[in-house]
């Protein structure tokens, strides 16, 4: 059977961080288990490049839009490949075919009388890319989404009739997979009964999009970004031009945030019918993630960049820990305790050890062979019991509970590692018992071969490298066999390296945010370990969901100081004498400036995707020049160099050139 599985097309205005990586991850867990389980899978990503956000952005880099769309868009493609994700067409909505498919549609719509021409008044967030209600406005004028103030726009409009399929939309709710978690489904169901309004799908006052049909000889209307990005989960597969892939529609499911659950559930299925196309499958929507329990922002600088976490843990430690860490549908907190805690006694203990223990086994007894014969002679119940694990594990992934269905697994494996020290074999073996005792390690061989084989889809090399040291190879047939079938095999297993090496300190510098109390969007500081540890900190306002309007707007309110404590802080001039970025970090910059001491002093500095290393030398700029020297990335820090940020970043200097080590007070 064919299946088609979607990520949403990420936003050409951000870096890939921990939040786009775990919504790929979890569609690319399902693309791999329908594969193993032998449908022919359609897996598709992309960007989305359109709309006044991304228009703006590239201003802001002194480029134009496709420039900067190319830039980004590259980033995410290059992180998804570096992470070895199985995608089957990565997507751009500046393809001239996509570009054409979207006028196609809207022509379509506008044929059959589903668009009309209005003029649109509303509160209009340029983040968001959304009208609201001023009832749903946070202090009558900022965004109840991001927080951001929206402005009042007044203009013609072309509008889609999404009044009319109010009904339509409540009967297809009632399909009972339709949108996944099940507790997501009334969040919608509540906003559809409490009246859908028409929805202005033009835009006119900037460029950077698809025109609307030139035919309509309206040339200053530019589609609204969410009809064209949604179209691009049907221009990939060649809707409105060959159609070449259509019948990968007939079995669709995206994964998605929450926060854009109501585009794809409300928005995006009566786009499906009135263009008359069946409705997808699932919509699974996923929850968001916290890091150490504050929200991710770019000026708090403690977003999780999912590279610098798979290259201090491992790549399939972080796909482990993105999948089970939470209730599919539920909100998530990253923090590097967290993901030690898990690699540690999940993986290293429950998973690492009980290979090891079959492969020491097998040797101690049986030259490595793993024979079967015995296993349903002595231990039916322990294979029920696994299999009916195995069972349970699939039925959750079938409804994208990925926890769920790792919970199931490592139940499975907790059978195993109970067998072993319930029955003891090494007394087996010493009470003449040597049947049981192999049967007793061909049963566990058993239990962990089957989980491998599940378990491929969220932890491919892992999988891949059980089987290869008990000596078999994932594949359907096999599936089918130790899996849907619950029968068992024989191994020849050979020695291994450790699964997974135990974790003992935190191997990522600690977030930014340490560094940056109390200066989130002013005056900010970065590098070195905080000394502002007990200063008042922002972040006490910034824990929960959304951040409030004022933070968004950098406002947040700063406690007041007395001088006293700002000349405890020692603040210098220096001249930049070295610089260069640290191998194995994405972002930190070494630093070698003379503050007319003694000797030069090395800093470390979290700065290294606003500067290139060469062009900072000899700047003069300003360091804290007191703060307790601190290892960062194994590197002493003596100080902190001083910045600027409002989204980007500068760092601060003086009017004039002044002597080394000149004191700033
Ligand atoms: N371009 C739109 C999607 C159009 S699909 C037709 C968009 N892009 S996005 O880049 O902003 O977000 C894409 C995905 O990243 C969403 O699923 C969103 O929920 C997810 N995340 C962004 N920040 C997140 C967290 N902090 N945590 C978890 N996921 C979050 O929306």
């Amino acid at each position: 059977m064919k299946k088609y599985i979607m990520t949403p097309i990420y936003y050409v205005n951000d870096v890939p961080h921990i939040g786009h990586a775990y919504t790929t991850i979890i569609a690319d867990t399902m693309a791999r288990f329908y594969r193993l389980q032998g449908h022919e899978v359609f897996f598709k990503t992309g960007t989305d490049e359109h709309g006044q956000k991304i228009e703006e952005a590239a201003a802001k880099h002194a480029q134009s839009p496709k420039q900067y769309a190319d830039g980004v868009s590259a980033k995410f493609k290059d992180l998804w490949d570096e992470f070895d994700i199985s995608y089957d067409m990565f997507s751009r909505t500046t393809d001239a075919a996509h570009e054409a498919a979207v006028q196609n549609v809207f022509r379509k719509m506008y044929e059959k009388g589903d668009i009309y021409k209005g003029e649109y008044e509303g509160n209009y967030c340029v983040s968001c890319e959304s009208f609201f209600p001023s009832a749903q406005l946070i202090d009558g004028e900022y965004c109840p989404d991001c927080g951001k103030k929206t402005k009042i726009l007044k203009e013609e409009s072309y509008f889609f009739r999404l009044s009319a399929y109010a009904e339509r939309l409540l009967k297809w709710y009632e399909d009972e997979k339709c949108i996944l978690p099940l507790g997501k489904k009334n969040e919608v169901i509540s906003f559809v009964k409490s009246g859908l309004k028409d929805l202005s799908i033009t835009r006119t006052g900037f460029d950077w999009g698809v025109k609307i049909p030139p035919e309509l000889n309206d040339p200053k209307h530019v589609i609204y970004v969410w009809l064209d990005a949604l179209m691009d989960y049907l221009s990939s597969l060649g809707f409105c031009a060959g159609g070449e892939r259509m019948e990968y529609w007939s079995d669709a499911l995206h994964i998605v945030g929450k926060d854009i659950l109501r585009f794809h559930a409300v928005y995006w299925p009566a786009f499906l019918m009135s263009l008359g196309l069946n409705m997808p499958r699932s919509i699974a929507a996923h929850g968001w993630w916290t890091r150490d329990g504050k929200k991710m922002s770019k000026s708090l600088g403690n977003v999780v960049d999912p590279r610098e976490v798979a290259n201090a843990y491992g790549l399939e430690q972080f796909r482990y820990f993105l999948l089970r860490e939470v209730p599919f549908g539920q909100d998530g907190d990253f923090s590097q305790k967290a993901i030690i805690n898990r690699v540690n006694s999940e993986l290293a203990n429950e998973l690492g050890n009980l290979l090891s223990r079959i492969v020491g086994m097998s040797a101690k007894y049986s030259d490595y062979v793993i024979n079967s014969k015995d296993v349903m002679k002595f231990f039916t119940a322990e294979i029920k019991e696994a299999n009916s694990y195995l069972s349970a594990a699939i039925s959750a992934l079938e409804e994208v509970a990925t926890n769920r269905y790792l919970e199931e697994l490592w139940r499975a494996l907790a059978l195993a590692n109970a067998s072993i020290a319930k029955y003891e074999p090494w007394n087996l073996i010493k009470n003449g018992e040597q049947a049981k005792a192999l049967a007793l390690v061909a049963l566990v061989a058993n239990i962990l071969a089957k989980v491998a084989v599940l378990l491929s889809p969220a932890m491919p090399k892992t999988a891949a490298r059980i089987a290869d040291t008990l000596g078999f190879e994932i594949s359907t047939p096999l599936y089918e066999k130790l899996v849907l079938r619950g029968e068992i095999l024989d191994f020849k297993a050979k020695p291994c390296e450790p699964l997974f090496t135990k974790i003992d300190h935190e191997l990522m510098p600690k977030a930014d945010y340490d560094r940056l109390d109390g200066a989130a969007n002013s005056a900010s500081c970065s590098g070195a370990d905080a000394a502002a540890k007990g200063a008042p900190s922002l972040n006490a306002n910034v824990t929960g969901s959304s951040a409030t309007a004022q933070e968004a707007q950098g406002e947040a309110t700063e406690a007041q100081i007395k001088i006293d404590d700002f000349k405890k802080c020692v603040i210098k001039v220096g001249t930049i004498l070295e610089c260069e970025n640290i191998e194995g970090s994405e972002k930190l910059l070494r630093f070698m400036i003379d503050l007319g001491e003694e000797r030069p002093r090395q800093i470390i500095s979290g700065i290294a995707k606003f500067y290139d290393p060469a062009a900072l030398i000899g700047k003069q700029i300003c360091v804290l020049a007191n703060l307790k020297p601190a290892k960062i990335f194994k590197h002493s820090s003596e100080g902190m160099i001083l910045s600027a940020e409002d989204g980007s970043l500068t760092l601060l200097s003086t009017l004039a050139p002044v002597k080394n080590g000149a004191i700033v007070g």
